[in-house]
């Protein structure tokens, strides 16, 4: 029996029921599929659910303001998705009328959609004849045809893209492609696979070659950049303290935080409190200064790994700009600050 075949026969008895499936209107599409870049599946189904809740049409989002969008986004991570997101959603209300572009060619136009997501829209909205290549196709096509293509290389979306093109029945483009990503994430998976119990036991190359610990093969990531980060959790006569927004570009553009103090190495509490008396971060004169987490938190992003202390720092008199810690709660914080607010250390 052919590939495809097998592998829609497959989709069709093993497939989770999941709320994006049940849909063709291409708003619910593009959220589910921008949600879910870099996300599993668990991990973004309930963001999803409080979205369209919220959210339950384009106009509702575009008419939301960042701040709130930031919010519902709050712990899902790379908020630069969460503000191209809401950009488009504008475009698309107030300069399109609401209505997303037809085809993968004018979808690609939008902001931050990018190739995969534009052929999941167009085939899963319109079922357009476009393959979606995503980690699991590199690894389920990587795998079954013994390609040895670098993915991270240049050429490999390309090659990986006609491959896939090739193996997609006309017509049949929405459930062609659920199918070869829902096999990616269920069976193929990248780690001990159950190859015995698989569709394709007795045709994969990768399988036969004993290659399939060895596929898809990625040329090692960029080396991860350590960053020490000291939050300065300010508390006044009026148990205020201040935040700010951040505004630079990079991690966490727009969202809120402690004043933030960053040094070279780790430091203690005698540095910290000269530095921060240096910079002149506030005017009052300090009380004291006390570390909250001991054990320094290690918050792990794509290229960065934060190491970060919170320091309670106590002032005399009213901190200028101070804020109450009920306004600043209602805030969007990066999910490692907002944890520590929750954890009621004040
Ligand atoms: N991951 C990304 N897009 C997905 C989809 N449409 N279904 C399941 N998992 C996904």
């Amino acid at each position: 029996m052919k590939f495809s075949k097998i592998l829609i026969q497959w989709y069709l008895q093993n497939k989770r029921d999941l709320p994006w499936r049940n849909s063709t209107n291409p708003y619910t599409i593009w959220l589910s599929e921008i949600m879910l870049q870099q996300t599993r599946v668990a991990q973004g189904l309930p963001y999803f659910l409080r979205f369209t809740e919220a959210f339950p049409t384009v106009f509702d989002l575009a008419n939301a303001t960042e701040e709130e969008v930031l919010k519902f986004w709050q712990g899902l991570g790379y908020y630069s998705r969460a503000r191209n997101l809401h950009k488009t959603a504008k475009e698309v209300a107030f300069e399109r009328n609401g209505e997303f572009p037809k085809n993968y060619a004018d979808l690609l136009k939008l902001k931050g959609v990018g190739e995969y997501t534009a052929a999941a829209i167009a085939s899963f909205a319109y079922n357009e004849n476009v393959p979606v290549v995503d980690g699991n196709v590199f690894r389920v096509l990587s795998r079954y045809f013994d390609v040895e293509t670098d993915i991270a290389s240049t050429g490999a979306k390309k090659e990986f893209t006609a491959l896939a093109q090739e193996l997609m029945p006309k017509g049949k483009a929405n459930i062609f492609n659920q199918a070869i990503m829902e096999f990616g994430a269920l069976q193929c998976v990248p780690k001990n696979p159950d190859c015995q119990n698989c569709v394709f036991n007795d045709s994969c190359l990768a399988l036969q070659k004993k290659k399939v610990a060895q596929l898809p093969v990625k040329s090692k990531k960029l080396k991860v950049r350590p960053r020490f980060f000291n939050y300065l959790v300010f508390s006044d006569e009026d148990n205020n303290t201040l935040l700010h927004k951040r505004t630079q570009k990079g991690i966490w553009h727009n969202l809120y935080e402690f004043p933030l103090l960053e040094t070279e190495l780790e430091e203690n509490e005698q540095a910290i409190l000269e530095l921060i008396q240096n910079q002149k971060f506030v005017t009052n004169d300090i009380e004291e200064i006390i570390l909250y987490n001991p054990q320094t938190i290690i918050h792990k992003l794509s290229h960065q790994h934060l190491n970060i202390k919170f320091w309670k720092i106590k002032t005399q008199g009213k901190l200028e700009n101070g804020i109450n810690w009920e306004s600043a709660k209602k805030m969007p914080f990066p999910i490692v600050i907002y944890n520590f607010i929750e954890k009621d250390w004040f």
